[in-house]
């Protein structure tokens, strides 16, 4: 069982599975927004990307909190993400596009910016030294990027329990670290060194912390329904076969 996700994942099977899962999915990771938008410093009118913007939730938000004259543009390799973002947008005011882009590659589609931010969006590149100095050149001198991205795995329970229980039903191979997913930037000395190879300088880290709660605080059967549906390793578990 192949627990990696790649871009070309997002862009089909789970970018879809992340659209009827969304709300439970930005409630559990709501709380994460506020120090994204502080890190961006949105002190003017700015031209802002969303990288890997989902369902927009992010991009709407940073929109809510940017000063008056900004653009915010939502960029997201899945079709399905950015459909649904742009029907949320249309009743949201502001300056807001969504655009179907692979960051990794794609022109930029409104650059340049003055501000990158992506909420768990840069985790998934097929080649992360090739994105991110693509990511680079979308930026003006000058510019400021924010992105957060999770931590060690000892660090976020309300993953790896699933998977620890997971674990006692299916064959769950130990996760690679290198490997596109949630933890691949859990050492911050991986990102930072491709941040620099890709000339971003001056790099800061603000550590965060707090409980996420599955689904945003779900009772205990419904946030296990949740968990079965939205996490990749709830597939295996559908379709296991019993032993004999
Ligand atoms: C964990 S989700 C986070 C979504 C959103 N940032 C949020 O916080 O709600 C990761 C997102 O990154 C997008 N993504 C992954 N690889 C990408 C790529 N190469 N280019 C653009 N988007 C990508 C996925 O389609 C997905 O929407």
């Amino acid at each position: 069982m192949n627990q990696t996700i790649s871009a070309s994942d997002w862009a089909s099977e789970r970018g879809k599975k992340w659209r009827d899962q969304l709300p439970g999915m930005e409630a559990m990771i709501q709380p994460v927004t506020a120090p994204l938008i502080e890190a961006l410093a949105l002190d003017g009118p700015l031209r802002i990307a969303d990288i890997g913007c989902g369902g927009g939730g992010p991009t709407l938000a940073i929109s809510r909190h940017a000063p008056a004259g900004s653009a915010v543009h939502g960029i997201d390799i899945s079709p399905d993400l950015i459909e649904l973002a742009r029907g949320r947008a249309d009743t949201a005011g502001g300056d807001i596009a969504f655009h179907i882009a692979n960051a990794e590659s794609a022109p930029p589609p409104g650059a340049p910016y003055d501000r990158l931010a992506s909420r768990f969006g840069i985790m998934f590149f097929d080649n992360p030294p090739a994105a991110f100095s693509n990511l680079k050149s979308w930026l003006v001198p000058g510019g400021r990027i924010a992105f957060a991205v999770w931590g060690p795995p000892v660090n976020n329970p309300w993953m790896t329990s699933f998977r620890d229980v997971a674990s006692q039903i299916v064959d769950v191979p130990p996760p690679d670290p290198d490997a596109p997913g949630p933890f691949r930037y859990a050492g911050e000395e991986t990102l930072f060194g491709l941040l620099e190879a890709a000339g971003f300088d001056d790099l800061d880290i603000q550590p965060w912390r707090d409980r996420i709660p599955l689904a945003g605080g779900l009772p205990a059967v419904e946030a296990a329904d949740f968990a079965l549906k939205a996490f990749s390793l709830g597939d295996a578990l559908a379709t296991r076969t019993k032993p004999p």
